[in-house]
This record gives structure tokens, sequence and C-alpha cells, in this order.
């Protein structure tokens, strides 16, 4: 099985706070990886550390078999992300956007590929509307497309549905289910919501206060749990496991 992330033990400290703690974790190519738990669980932490833009404290990371700490450029360029608050050029029109990022990242037969981007996250119809004008969803979607014009074989996204309605929340998770199957890519999706995640992940891991609570499907997590088809209370019933052990720490 070939894994396109993998981490040892990778462990960030900011003072004597341990917010991400030995974590062992392996995505798999071409699968949607579900990355859960509350905030301040160590999303975000775990995924600056994957793409070289955060030292973890101790432990590693392989990310497409390279280094994130040696080879941080590397990385990128073959990693997109989309960060939990993407910012845009108001003034600017969607395609303009999108074409100042394929500038910058020197891409080639640009013109034909920013349509065929826009196309694919339905904003091909309104590319030349200022994105000041658009809705949190559009700007989500125009966020992704910046992300996929770069090709990249694996991506990371921050809470993509996080204040989005139910239709944007249903239009950017069926875009995303589609990415592995069109354009052979792997993902690893972060949220706090299981429910919605489920929809389209193959597996998910379960982070809280740092630790790797649980990994697997979302069948086997609940089979586990021992409430199959409630993801609400296999949600639930991690976390407050994780509180118990919390206390036990504590005392
Ligand atoms: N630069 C920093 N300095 C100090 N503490 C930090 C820093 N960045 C993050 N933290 C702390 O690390 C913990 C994990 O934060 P992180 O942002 O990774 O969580 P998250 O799971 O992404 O949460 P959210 O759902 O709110 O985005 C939090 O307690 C946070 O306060
Ligand atoms: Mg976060």
């Amino acid at each position: 099985m070939e894994l396109v992330v993998e981490t040892f033990n990778l462990t960030k400290r900011y003072g004597r706070e341990t917010v991400v703690s030995d974590l062992n974790l392996g995505v798999r190519a071409g699968e949607i990886f579900g990355f859960l738990g509350p905030n301040g669980a160590g999303k975000t932490t775990t995924l600056l550390m994957l793409l070289g833009l955060s030292e973890p404290s101790a432990g590693e990371a392989k990310v497409l078999g390279l280094n994130p700490v040696k080879e941080p450029l590397a990385v990128k360029s073959k990693v997109g992300y989309l960060p939990e608050n993407t910012g845009f050029y108001g003034d600017l029109t969607a395609l303009e956007n999108l074409a100042f990022v394929a500038e910058l990242n020197s891409l080639e037969k640009v013109e034909g590929l920013l349509a065929e981007t826009l196309k694919l996250v339905s904003l091909y119809e309104v590319k030349d509307r200022l994105v000041s004008t658009f809705s949190r969803g559009m700007r989500q979607r125009l966020g992704l497309a910046e992300v996929l014009i770069k090709k990249p074989q694996l991506i990371f996204l921050d809470e993509p549905t996080l204040g989005l309605d139910p239709e944007g929340i249903a239009t950017m998770l069926g875009l995303i289910e589609r990415l592995p199957r069109e354009m052979g890519l792997s993902v690893v999706l972060s949220s706090h919501l299981l429910h919605l995640v489920a929809k389209v992940a193959h597996r998910v891991a379960i982070l809280n206060k740092g630790r790797l609570l649980a990994l697997g499907s979302v069948e086997s997590l609940a089979q586990e749990a021992g409430v199959e088809a409630n993801l609400e209370e296999v949600y639930r019933r991690y976390f407050q496991t994780a509180e118990v052990d919390g206390a036990g720490e504590a005392a």
C-alpha cells in the first residue's frame, strides 16, 4: 500500500504545552483522509508540519517520500494547501485572481488550464465578477481552484466547509469527492464535524488534545464505539474517553 503521508512520533510543543503528541499515521495514495478533532486538537499544527511550514519538536514526517524539514520547497511544489482562511484580491475578478496564481507559479498553456479549472469548481459562469461580490462558498471554491491549478499530487484542505450553508457544504464535498477519481489526487480533509467528513472520507483519524484517539473507516470506528450508524454518538464517545484520560493526567 503506497503511503503519501507518514508520521513517526510527530510532536509539536509550544513552551511547556504539547499540542501534537507522538502522532503516528499514514495516508494512502488515492484516498480521502478525514482529519477530525475539536478546536485546538492540533489539526492545523500537524498540517503545517507536514508542509514544512512548522518544525516538529520531535519525531518526523514523510510526505510523498520527502522530509518536509529537509526538503520544504519540494514538498510545497507537490502538495496543495487550502488554509483555513484564504485571501483574495477583492477588486480583481475570479479569472484574474486565478491567472495571478498561475503566473506566480509559471504555469504553461494557461488559458485552457484557467477555463478548465474554473469549470471544475463551477465558477466559469461568474469568472468575470469581482471576488468582493462572491459568497463564502464561491470564495472557498476559488481557493480550491487556486490549489488545483498547480496540479498537486496531494492536497491538504483545512476546514474547507467552515462557515458554509448546507448547499455550499454539499457542493464543496461533492467536488472533493471527485478529486481522487478524476484527478488521481490524495486528499487530507480536516474538520471538526464527523458526519460531514464521513460522507466522503475513506478513512478518518480522530485527534484530541494532540493525541490520536482512533483511526480507521467510519464503519470500523462506529463498531468499536458500539454505536453503529450514529456518528454524533461515535464522536461524542471518543471525546468523552479523551476527557476521562485528560482528567487522569491532571490528577
Ligand atoms: N504559534 C503557536 N504558539 C503557541 N500555541 C499555538 C500556536 N499555534 C497553535 N497553538 C496551540 O496549539 C493547539 C492546537 O492548535 P491547532 O490550531 O493546531 O488546532 P486545530 O485542531 O487546528 O483547531 P481549530 O479547529 O480551532 O482550527 C492550540 O491549543 C493552540 O492554541
Ligand atoms: Mg485549525
